[in-house]
Formats: structure tokens, C-alpha cells, sequence
């Protein structure tokens, strides 16, 4: 399941061929944090892109300003909040790069088959 918010006028971008389990991405908090001292707002909203074959595991929030390359995996319970490339394994609260050079499968796959993922 996914829930997604964009407003404010920022958008939510999504490429090919993603999963998403059960996962929240919204473009703004929905309330405004100050700077005391200089009366700005903190907490602006950004647009949210990913790239394709991205698959967010359990319980995902993408926050505003979230971009994710292609042939990423954002593991169960993570925050994202920032810009990663291309096939990177992400985790944590906010998200950091745990693996790279990484791919994924949507199947329970025992062996690589690299003709699944271009690399023959
Ligand atoms: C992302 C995932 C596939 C990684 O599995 P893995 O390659 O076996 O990773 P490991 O268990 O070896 O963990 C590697 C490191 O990442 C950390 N890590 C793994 N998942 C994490 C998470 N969700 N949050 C924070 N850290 C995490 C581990 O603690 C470990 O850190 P260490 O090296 O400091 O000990 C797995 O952790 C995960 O989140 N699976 C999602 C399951 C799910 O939601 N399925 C729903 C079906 S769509």
C-alpha cells in the first residue's frame, strides 16, 4: 500500500517497475516550523522522484526533497530525506547507503540470473 501526498504545488514522481510495501511519501509536513531569528520558514516542501525498479520494503517514509536513482532498495522502517543514485541498498532513520553495486529481484530468487538484470 501507498500513500501519497503532494502539495504545495511540488510533485510526486515515480518511474518503472517499483514495489512499495506499505509506504508513506509526502512532498511537506503539513506544518510550518520558524526560525525564531530570522522568521523564515525551516521546513519547506520539495518534490519527491524516484527512479525505476526502486522497491521500498515494509513501513518506508519519503519525506520532501527524497530522490532515489534507479535499482534501489530502501529497507523495512527507513526514513529517506535526501538525494541517493543508482543501485544502492539504503536503511536507517534517515536512510544512509549500506550496499552498492546492488540488485534486486521480485521474486524469492536463490541463484543470480544475471539475464534478469542486463548485465549478460
Ligand atoms: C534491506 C534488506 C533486504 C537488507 O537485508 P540484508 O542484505 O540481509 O542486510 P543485513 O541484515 O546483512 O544488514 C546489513 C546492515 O544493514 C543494517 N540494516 C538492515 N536492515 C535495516 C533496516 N531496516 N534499518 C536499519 N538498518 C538496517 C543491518 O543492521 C546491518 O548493519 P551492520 O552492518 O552495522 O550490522 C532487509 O534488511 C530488509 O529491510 N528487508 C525488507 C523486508 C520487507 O519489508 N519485506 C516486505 C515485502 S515487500
Amino acid at each position: 500500500m501507498m500513500h501519497l501526498t503532494a502539495t504545495a504545488g511540488k510533485s510526486i514522481l515515480i518511474g518503472e517497475n517499483c514495489l512499495f510495501a506499505n509506504v508513506i511519501a509526502e512532498t511537506t509536513d503539513h506544518h510550518t516550523v520558524f526560525d525564531l531569528g530570522t522568521k523564515q520558514p525551516l521546513n519547506s516542501g520539495a518534490n519527491i522522484i524516484i527512479g525505476d525498479r526502486v522497491w521500498c520494503a515494509r513501513d518506508v517514509i519519503l519525506m520532501k526533497g527524497t530522490i532515489l536513482g534507479s535499482d534501489v532498495v530502501v529497507a523495512a522502517r527507513s526514513m529517506v530525506n535526501k538525494r541517493f543514485g543508482n543501485k544502492v541498498l539504503i536503511a536507517g532513520c534517515p536512510a544512509s547507503v549500506i550496499k552498492e553495486n546492488i540488485a534486486w529481484t521480485e521474486r524469492a530468487e536463490a541463484t543470480f540470473m544475471p539475464e534478469k538484470f542486463g548485465v549478460l
